[in-house]
């Protein structure tokens, strides 16, 4: 069965000869938001996995965390990461947690390229404001401290990447710019 995504339309139809560009960093770094406004610039189609594992599962992400625990959300991921093989030219937006599984990581880069928006814990957290309490992980008695350790856990996964975008020190434009550029790279 060819698999449907709940995408941002305007972009060119994905194709499997253009490599992804994945954004990758903590909750609150802003993949998601620099991720829209950068598919619409670059004409790509953008595709949240968080949103997208949502839509399929018809319940918030912190109520399938609830019901069926982190394992069954991962197990989405990985899926929704396997059909992407199968498409190309995006620019996606995987939860902050996606990349502590190399296999999953594995099945789309390469060819596909990763770019870290990198945020220091505390201002992820500032970022998000109200919004923390859509992250399950961090429904803790002390956030910034869980925020700091799944920073500690993750940051050479997140260095890893192809790309650093610096974006402690930069507007939301300058990183979606950033991000344009590199995606208009890819052909
Ligand atoms: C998670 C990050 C969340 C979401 C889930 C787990 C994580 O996505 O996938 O709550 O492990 O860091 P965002 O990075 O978009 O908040």
């Amino acid at each position: 069965m060819t698999p449907t995504f709940r995408t941002s339309q305007g972009g060119s139809a994905a194709d499997p000869s253009v490599p992804h560009l994945i954004l990758v960093g903590l909750p609150g770094s802003g993949k998601s938001v620099v991720g829209m406004r950068a598919a619409e610039i670059a004409e790509r189609t953008f595709l949240d996995f968080d949103a997208e594992i949502e839509r399929r599962e018809g319940r918030p992400i912190a109520q399938i965390f609830g019901e069926s625990g982190e394992h069954h959300f991962r197990a989405k991921e990985r899926i929704l990461t396997e059909e992407l093989r199968e498409m190309g030219g995006m620019i996606l937006a995987p939860g902050g947690g996606w990349i502590v599984n190399p296999d999953v990581v594995s099945l789309l880069r390469p060819p596909s390229i990763m770019v870290y928006l990198k945020v220091r814990p505390e201002t992820a957290l500032k970022r998000m404001g109200k919004r923390q309490e859509l992250r399950p992980l961090l429904m803790r008695a002390d956030p910034a401290q869980e925020m700091r350790r799944l920073f500690e856990a993750r940051r050479l996964l997140y260095e890893g990447a192809d790309h650093v975008i610096d974006s402690e020190h930069l507007t939301l434009q300058e990183v979606t710019e950033k991000v344009v550029a590199l995606a208009k790279e890819l052909r």
